[in-house]
C-alpha cells in the first residue's frame, strides 16, 4: 500500500511538472506572437497593410504582391497561409525587389524571428 501510494505521488508530481512546462511554452509562444505583431505593425505594415488607402491606392508591398500573384494568393502578408518563418527572415535581412533589407540594429534577431512566427502562424507545417 505504501509503495503504491508513493508511486501515485510520483506520477502526480510528474504530471504537475509536465503541465507546468507546457504552460510556460505556450506563454512564450503567445509572447513571441505578440512581439511579432507589434514589430510587423511598426516596420512592415507601412508597405504591406491590407486594402486601398484613402487615395484609393494599395501600399507598395501589397500592390507588388497583388501584381505578382493576382487572385491566387492574398496580397496582404498577414492573410497568407503559405509563408514559412525562414523565408520571411531571409527577406527581412536581404530585402527584395523594391523592399529594403533591415539591419540587426533596426530589427534584432529575436524580433525578426518573432515577425517570422507571426506571419507563418496560419501556415500548416
Ligand atoms: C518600403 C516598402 C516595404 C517595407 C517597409 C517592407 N516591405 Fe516587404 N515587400 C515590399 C515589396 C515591394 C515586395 C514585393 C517584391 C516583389 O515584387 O517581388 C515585398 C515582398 C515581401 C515578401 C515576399 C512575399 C512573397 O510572396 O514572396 C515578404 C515575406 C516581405 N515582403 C516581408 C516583409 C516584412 C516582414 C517587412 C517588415 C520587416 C517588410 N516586408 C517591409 C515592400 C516593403
Amino acid at each position: 500500500m505504501k509503495t503504491a501510494m508513493k508511486a501515485l505521488i510520483a506520477v502526480a508530481g510528474t504530471v504537475v511538472a509536465l503541465s507546468g512546462m507546457a504552460g510556460s511554452a505556450f506563454a512564450a509562444d503567445a509572447a513571441q506572437l505578440a512581439l511579432g505583431k507589434e514589430k510587423y505593425e511598426y516596420w512592415c505594415a507601412t508597405c504591406h497593410a491590407d486594402g486601398p488607402r484613402e487615395n484609393g491606392r494599395l501600399l507598395p508591398g501589397t500592390a507588388s504582391l497583388a501584381a505578382k500573384y493576382g487572385s491566387s494568393r492574398p496580397a496582404a502578408l498577414e492573410a497568407r497561409t503559405d509563408l514559412l518563418s525562414p523565408y520571411v527572415e531571409l527577406v527581412i535581412r536581404k530585402g527584395m525587389e523594391g523592399m529594403p533589407f533591415f539591419r540587426k540594429t533596426e530589427i534584432s534577431d529575436a524580433e525578426m524571428q518573432a515577425i517570422g512566427a507571426y506571419l507563418s502562424r496560419n501556415t500548416k507545417q
